[in-house]
């Protein structure tokens, strides 16, 4: 299936990038974070730091993320709840953002499980690729997306519905 680490990097690096030596630094690392370097920011984003709990088929990992992210996912500064479900797949994530050089230094904490919502969407059959089985969202997915994805294990893409935090969605963007 998909790969969601593939997806949560594009949602953060998908911001509009305006060229300009005005941008701040940041640290950035993905994965362990073990190490991490600073990086120059695109003017306009500020600095993020990730935990994701990554989900899929059931198997369950931690992934942390630092870098620069647009607007869509850091409005302001503090704290950001974000989640993303494919039925087979899902990514639930707790950003810290901050607008200072090298202020995301300190891993997030890990973002709490949400509670059930009250939004159904469509999820697809990763065999047949029929959209039409029904995903219950958590209350943190306020929004449907429907989407195609390339899995990193495979040349062909496929249809990949579900739901998703409006965050996530603006990030994105139309698809
Ligand atoms: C985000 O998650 C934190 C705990 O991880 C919680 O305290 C906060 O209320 C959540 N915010 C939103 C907008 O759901
Ligand atoms: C989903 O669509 C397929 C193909 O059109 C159909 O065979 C199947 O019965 C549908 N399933 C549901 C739950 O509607
Ligand atoms: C999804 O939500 C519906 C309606 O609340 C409920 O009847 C159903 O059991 C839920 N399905 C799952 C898999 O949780």
């Amino acid at each position: 299936m998909a790969s969601l680490k593939l997806l949560l990097t594009l949602a953060l690096a998908l911001a509009p990038h305006i060229n300009s030596v005005e941008g701040i630094s940041c640290f950035s690392c993905t994965g362990s974070c073990a190490s991490q370097k600073p990086q120059k920011c695109p003017d306009g984003e500020t600095c993020i730091s990730v935990k994701t709990i990554v989900n899929k088929n059931g198997v369950v990992n931690f992934e942390s993320y630092k870098g620069c992210a647009g607007t869509s996912l850091c409005p302001s500064p503090g704290p950001k709840n974000f989640s993303i479900n494919f039925g087979t797949e899902s990514v639930l994530g707790r950003a810290e953002c901050c607008d200072e050089n090298n202020c995301n230094g300190a891993e997030a904490s890990s973002p709490e499980i949400p509670g059930p919502g009250s939004l159904q969407c469509f999820r697809c059959d990763p065999l047949t690729n029929n959209c039409n089985t029904s995903l219950n969202c958590s209350v943190l997915e306020t929004g449907c997306f429907q989407s195609t994805l390339t899995p990193s294990d495979s040349m062909v893409s496929g249809p990949a519905h579900g739901c998703s935090s409006v965050n996530l969605c603006s990030a994105l963007g139309p698809s």
